[in-house]
């Protein structure tokens, strides 16, 4: 049981993005992606989603090649997916925004359940999304994800906008993901960060990977240390 990408080159029609990488993700594991503005990890998950135009190499779930079908079926087989930017409805309300999420199973409870996890959502179930604080906002991205119940969950930077106090909040929130059997990949910028909650990383530079491995060896590097731990603000 694993989410495993093999030499994946992906693009929007011109020259590739990404450029051949390769990494896997156990349930109940957390995978970080790092690497600076523009180096393609968000092209990376999107590939990984079935939200690039070209992409060639292997996207296999559970033994099933995703790279065959379309966003909608990857969700259907467990991919959960936090976008970088719009991952929820401003002008809908919190429950609405629960609401909406097509999961096929019983809606009214699993929104309960959301509510349990996420206290302050179900305080502000009425209130638009658009008007939540930016770790309240987070929650309910989250809460959206989870919703539909998924084995393995891609999270694009889900602290970029956020103040020190925010981000330790939640990254609570996802260090609590494994202990549902879910496999992260967190893609962050600040890749001490990352590190410190993730099992394994990868940092990729210019869509290629510069250096992978045991989370705990990546942050003792010395090259990480000088190429990229220098750019964290941590
Ligand atoms: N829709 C698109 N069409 C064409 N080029 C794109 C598109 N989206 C991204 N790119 C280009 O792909 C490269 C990688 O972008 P990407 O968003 O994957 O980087 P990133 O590592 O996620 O950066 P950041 O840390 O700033 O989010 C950039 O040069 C960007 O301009
Ligand atoms: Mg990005």
């Amino acid at each position: 049981m694993a989410l495993i990408i093999s030499d994946l080159v992906a693009g929007y029609g011109g020259a590739a993005i990404v450029k051949g990488v390769g990494l896997s993700v156990e349930p109940g594991r957390i995978v970080a992606i790092a690497g600076t503005n523009g180096s393609g990890k968000s092209t990376l998950v999107k590939a990984v989603m079935g939200l690039v135009p070209k992409v060639e190499g292997k996207v296999d779930l559970d033994g099933t090649n995703l790279l065959a079908l379309p966003a909608e079926a990857r969700v259907a087989h467990g991919l959960g997916y936090v976008p970088q930017v719009a991952n929820v409805f401003t002008t809908l309300s919190v429950w609405e925004n629960l609401a909406v999420v097509e999961c096929g199973g019983d809606r009214k409870a699993r929104i309960a359940q959301m509510f349990e996890r996420f206290p302050a959502l179900a305080e502000r179930k009425a209130m638009a999304a658009g008007h939540l604080s930016g770790g309240e906002r987070q929650q309910l991205a989250f809460a959206r994800a989870l919703m539909l119940e998924p084995k393995y969950l891609i999270l694009d930077e889900p602290t970029a906008a956020l103040s020190v106090a925010l981000v330790e909040q939640v990254f609570t929130l996802i260090r609590e993901l494994p202990q549902l059997g879910i496999g992260v990949l967190l893609v962050e910028q600040r890749a001490r960060l990352a590190l410190e909650i993730a099992d394994d990383g990868i940092i990729l530079d210019q869509g290629s990977e510069v250096m992978a491995g045991p989370a705990a060896e990546l942050l003792e590097d010395n090259r990480m240390a000088e190429l990229y731990l220098g750019h964290a603000p941590t």
